[in-house]
């Protein structure tokens, strides 16, 4: 299985961006801890970090031919885009989103995403680990 792993906007700087809420870890590291799940399951990971909605849409639609699953943060884009998800529904890919912090937890903005809907399922408030069991639940619905 090959999974398109996608990062919305202003997660390129974690580590640094409000790490009370985010943690401390760099996107470099949560990819290379989805590299090394990746390679225990056996399914192959790529990996695309953009702050541009359109480049995220460039992404999903390219996945077409290329992946069989996307695993997606897509940050704020989670609450404002139609884009993002006319994308995933257009590609029709099977997808988990995941969320560093628990968005239910927050501002009421962050409670409404356009993308869950048309998801398998969505994975919030466990910091990394949201992205590994987002891979995991990738991989076993992918051998079902
Ligand atoms: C986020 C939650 C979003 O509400 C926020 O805009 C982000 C990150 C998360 O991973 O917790 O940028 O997707």
């Amino acid at each position: 299985m090959r999974v398109l792993v996608l990062h919305g906007p202003n997660l390129n700087l974690l580590g640094q961006r409000e790490p009370e809420i985010y943690g401390t870890l760099t996107l470099a590291q949560i990819n290379a801890a989805l590299e090394s799940l990746a390679a225990e399951l056996g399914c192959s990971v790529a990996f695309f970090q953009s702050n541009c909605e359109g480049s995220l849409v460039d992404a999903i639609q390219g996945a077409r031919d290329t992946c069989d699953a996307i695993l997606i943060n897509p940050a704020a884009y989670t609450h404002t885009s139609v884009a993002l998800r006319d994308a995933l529904a257009a590609v029709g890919l099977p997808f988990v989103e995941v969320h560093l912090s628990n968005v239910y937890r927050r501002e009421e903005f962050r409670h409404h995403s356009f993308l869950a809907p048309l998801a398998l399922g969505q994975i919030s408030g466990f910091g990394l680990d949201s992205y590994l069991l987002g891979l995991r639940a990738l991989f076993n619905h992918s051998e079902k």
